[in-house]
């Protein structure tokens, strides 16, 4: 399957993915990295690898949000996507946008979802005083941070956490998750039913 993963910015798990990729085994292909801006460090990462880049600026269609997503769509033609791994993507995505690639397109949030939907979700972490936290991948429908979880890791919120050491230790557990959760979607291992994902082989 090829995949495009979406960026906004560092592109930490997009690397992730493509390194897990780079695996004869892996179920899928980073076919290309697409950002909606131009100075994503994540391109120059991608570049290095070898995997094209294409960027479409969001900023350049204003809140004409259905143009944007409309020439992005153009580009993921253009490279035969068959599924969307969204890595650090910035914007929020159309009700028709997300139609079409229902059951196709898969995110990844630094929280237990349904805690802390959102952004700055380390710091409300440590705020509400919550001795778990963690990262979510799942599948992208029209709420935002919202549809079926296909994967969850937790870690422990330490004494002495701040919000730097907190997304430090959760970010570890996305770069080893979200490689996982997105073979399991391309290798087919996915249903859904009733808005609860299923996977095939994993208990749970
Ligand atoms: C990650 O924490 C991800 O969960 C969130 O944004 C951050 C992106 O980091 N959606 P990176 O660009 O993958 O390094």
């Amino acid at each position: 399957t090829r995949v495009a993963a979406l960026i906004s910015g560092r592109g930490s798990n997009m690397a992730a993915l493509l390194a897990a990729a780079a695996a004869p085994a892996y179920p899928a292909e980073i076919a290309l990295v697409l950002s909606n801006r131009a100075d994503a460090a994540g391109l120059a990462t991608a570049a290095a690898r070898g995997v094209p880049t294409a960027v479409v600026e969001s900023r350049a269609f204003g809140r004409d949000r259905a143009g944007f997503e409309a020439a992005m769509q153009a580009v993921l033609d253009r490279h035969d996507i068959g599924i969307l791994a969204l890595a650090g993507f910035m914007r929020v995505l159309t009700e028709g946008f997300v139609a079409r690639w229902d059951g196709r397109m898969i995110n990844i949030h630094p929280s237990l979802l349904p805690a802390f939907p959102g952004l700055d979700t380390h710091a409300r972490a440590l705020a509400a005083g919550v001795r778990l936290h963690g990262c979510t991948v799942h599948l992208v429908s029209a709420g935002v941070d919202e549809g079926p979880i296909l994967a969850q890791a937790a870690v422990p919120v330490l004494p002495g956490d701040d919000e730097a050491t907190l997304a430090a230790r959760v970010l570890a557990e996305e770069h080893r998750l979200y490689p996982a959760a997105l073979a399991w979607l391309a290798a087919g291992r996915v249903a859904v039913a009733g808005g609860v994902a299923r996977v095939d082989g994993v208990v749970g």
